[in-house]
């Protein structure tokens, strides 16, 4: 099986791409509900709710893992890829090769939750490829809450979407990196107060084009990969919210499972 964390429901944007992308391998998804949120947390609980979440995928068959938490990757993919004996993807790494691919003018803007945007991971990884680029980062920790109750069309939401990314904008840059697998749903309110002209990437079918690589390359892990069953959904919680976002991202009923 494929595994996918996230703090919560939203890395379910990761394992949606990977249903599109990769629909004959099972996976195994893990949303700590009952903690989430990540974002707003220090690296070091985030460090070590990440590791359980390792220690629970593994525990049940998964033989490699995609943090789908833009907050987990930024502080704890490091760590996560040195003690556990899997390939381990990120939903970062994916998305700065797409900006830095798209980009027409090196000006890249990054948005995601305060602990994503304070790792400065981003920046750095962009400047370690290509030195001119300019990386213009604006942490969006309302934008979370809005996703988790729905708030998808809201007036509200809109007005702060559009206060979170005037300073982007005035910045000029030619490609948006949403740095938070919650914000693939609010693409449709982005992309037009970007700016039609800004490219949007979406790193859910960025790390699942490069799972689907990596898995044509590697015969071997490819066959340790069952297809048998369904995919599970597990949660450390289980709350109406959680169900709706769900049944929102997948556009169908989602058996979330408690995970004991
Ligand atoms: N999944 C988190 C991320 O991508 C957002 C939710 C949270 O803060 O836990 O950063």
């Amino acid at each position: 099986m494929i595994g996918i964390f996230d703090s919560g429901v939203g890395g379910m944007t990761v394992a949606r791409a990977m249903e599109q992308l990769l629909p004959e391998k099972r996976l195994i998804y893990f949303g700590d509900l009952a903690r989430t949120p990540y974002g707003s947390k220090s690296p070091q609980t985030i460090c070590r709710y990440s590791r359980q979440n390792m220690e629970f995928l593994l525990s049940h068959g998964a033989k490699m893992v995609i943090i789908a938490c833009n907050s987990a990757a930024s502080v704890a993919s490091d760590l996560i890829e040195k003690e556990f004996p899997v390939p381990v993807f990120e939903v970062i790494t994916p998305a700065i090769m797409k900006a830095l691919e798209v980009t027409s003018g090196n000006r890249i803007g990054v948005i995601g939750t305060r602990a994503t945007i304070k790792s400065n991971i981003y920046e750095t990884k962009i400047q370690q490829i290509r030195q001119e680029a300019k990386v213009f980062s604006q942490p969006c920790p309302l934008l979370v809450p809005l996703v988790e109750e729905g708030w998808l069309n809201k007036r509200e939401t809109k007005m702060i979407v559009r206060r979170y990314l005037h300073p982007l904008k005035h910045k000029g840059v030619d490609t948006l990196v949403l740095g938070c697998t919650h914000y693939p749903l609010l693409k449709h309110l982005i992309g037009p107060r970007i700016g039609k002209r800004v490219q949007v990437i979406d790193s859910s079918f960025a790390v699942a084009n490069e799972v689907k690589n990596f898995v044509r390359d590697n015969p071997d892990i490819e066959r340790s990969l069952s297809r048998d069953g369904e995919n599970k959904y597990y949660v450390s919680d289980v709350t109406d919210a959680a169900r709706m976002t769900a049944q929102r991202i997948f556009g169908r009923k989602i058996d979330l499972v408690m995970a004991q």
